[in-house]
């Protein structure tokens, strides 16, 4: 089933076509990996996928609904999550708390209500924190925690708005190799059974051929390519760009 659906999308900053007609899909359920060159438009796309860009032009249907035009609050409440920032987790609460926020907001109750509010949703937060392996740390504060403790959080507080789609603008940036891939093995793990459809950016080539399902290479704003991967790395556009760049891909 298509969860994202983006048709000939564009976007230029005066002179810089940073996006030009760029069209893919994203299935429920499926890790599709954005890759490409630093300034090829990756951040670009994602922010209007979101709704914090207005496009040129271009279309972006999520489960067929046309989201282009709706503001970014509209398009979370859609379902379109978006991982990773730092600054979205309360350093002063609880690990369970900041999930419980989440669940709260989800289900548009008030935080006027918040110091009667500290049992709502527990029971669901902490079935959340023991998805992302984080249930013995539900009651340190969230400023404490390691840098991948911390990402294990983000995720939990992403997943309490039951997203269809999540946007990961290099999830694994800063973390130790091995991090990397166990982070992204527990997304893939818990999008597969849930259904959530995923588009990622990552720099690192390992975390991208371990777990991505297909594979859209942008170069200066333009789509060179969009397969599975082994078709992805055997494309002599996409090896001529990073061996240009002087990246090459793992595993050979
Ligand atoms: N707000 C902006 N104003 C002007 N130019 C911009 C703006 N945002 C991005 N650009 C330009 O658009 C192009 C694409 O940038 P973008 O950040 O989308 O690339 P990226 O693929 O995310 O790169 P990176 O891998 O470094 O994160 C670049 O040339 C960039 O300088
Ligand atoms: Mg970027």
């Amino acid at each position: 089933m298509t969860v994202l659906q983006v048709e000939g999308l564009a976007k230029s900053f005066g002179g810089v076509a940073a996006v030009q007609g760029v069209s893919f899909a994203v299935e429920a359920g499926h890790l599709l990996a954005l890759i490409g060159p630093n300034g090829a438009g990756k951040t670009t796309c994602f922010n209007m996928l979101n709704g914090q860009l207005a496009p040129d032009r271009g279309s972006v249907r999520l489960d067929g609904r046309e989201i282009v035009g709706l503001k970014p609050r509209q398009i979370w409440r859609l379902g379109v999550g978006r991982t990773f920032q730092i600054t979205a987790t309360f350093g002063s609460m609880t690990v369970r708390e900041n999930v419980q926020v989440a669940l709260i907001s989800h289900h548009r109750r008030t935080l006027g209500l918040w110091p009667r509010a500290r049992d709502l949703y527990r029971a669901e937060a902490e079935a959340l924190l023991a998805r992302v392996g984080m249930a013995d740390q539900a009651e340190r504060a969230a400023a404490v925690l390691a840098y991948g403790d911390l990402k294990r959080l983000e995720l939990a507080v992403a997943l309490a708005n039951t997203p269809r789609l999540l946007l990961m603008d290099e999830p694994t940036a800063g973390m130790a190799p091995r991090e990397r891939v166990e982070l992204m093995a527990l997304v893939a793990g818990i999008v597969r059974v849930e259904g959530i459809a995923v588009l990622f950016t990552e720099h690192d080539m390992d975390v991208v051929f371990a777990h991505a399902d297909r594979i859209i290479v942008l170069n200066r704003g333009e789509l060179i390519a969009d397969g599975v991967p082994a078709q992805v790395r055997a494309d002599p556009r996409v090896q001529q760009v990073y061996l240009g760049g002087g990246t090459t891909f793992g595993h050979g």
